[in-house]
């Protein structure tokens, strides 16, 4: 079982809550949805970094219309664990998304906030259409009213790492998405 390879003393703070079997499968479904739902279009994916850069590559490959990449950094002010309300781009996209089928990749909804201030940004530069995609959702945590076009997982209120997602830049190489247990 791949999680037995993540078992020395960096890992044993984390217990597998997605598994990479299950990742695969609804990435293949998100995949499916997303390349019936943009027929005859050209997709651009924004793939938010870092936390979503696995999520983004697994998601492409499953894309069958053309995709395009770009890619934007954005950091929340505020405390390590939580966004505050501000938002600010540190990397900004390489090309204008004026007329394009724009589909942001996120690797989780939190409170919300991230994307609660950077979608009006993105919506400024008209794209034909602006959509969003995370893998993980935590719906309990929201403090802005924020619903995406496609969810992965929708999971309770726990600090999760692997598949893109850090604990202090850390365990984002994991194949599967866990629990990070500060105490253990
Ligand atoms: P927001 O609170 O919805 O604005 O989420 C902003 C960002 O917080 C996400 O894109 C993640 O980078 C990070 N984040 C939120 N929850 C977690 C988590 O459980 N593990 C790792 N990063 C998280
Ligand atoms: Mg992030």
């Amino acid at each position: 079982m791949q999680a037995n390879m993540f078992n020395g003393d960096y890992y044993k703070n984390i217990t597998v809550m997605i598994d990479e079997e299950k990742l695969k499968a609804r990435i293949e479904e998100l995949g499916a949805q997303i390349s019936k739902d943009y027929e005859g279009k050209t997709l651009k994916l924004i793939c938010i970094l870092k936390g979503s850069v696995i999520f983004t590559c697994e998601l492409a490959k499953r894309i069958t219309v053309p995709v395009l990449f770009d890619f934007m950094q954005v950091s929340s002010y505020g405390s390590g664990t939580t966004s505050s309300g501000t938002v600010r781009i540190k990397k900004d996209l390489d090309e204008d998304i004026e007329g394009q089928d724009v589909l942001v990749v996120e690797d989780i909804v939190d409170s919300g906030n991230t994307l609660y201030r950077l979608l009006p940004m993105l919506r400024e530069r008209k794209p034909a259409s602006l959509k969003v995609v995370t893998l993980l959702d935590k719906p309990e945590r929201r403090e802005v009213p924020m619903e995406v076009d496609y969810n992965g997982f929708t999971i309770p209120d726990e600090f999760v790492v692997g598949y893109g997602l850090d604990f202090d830049q850390k365990y984002r190489h994991l194949p599967f998405v866990g629990i990070f247990h500060p105490e253990k």
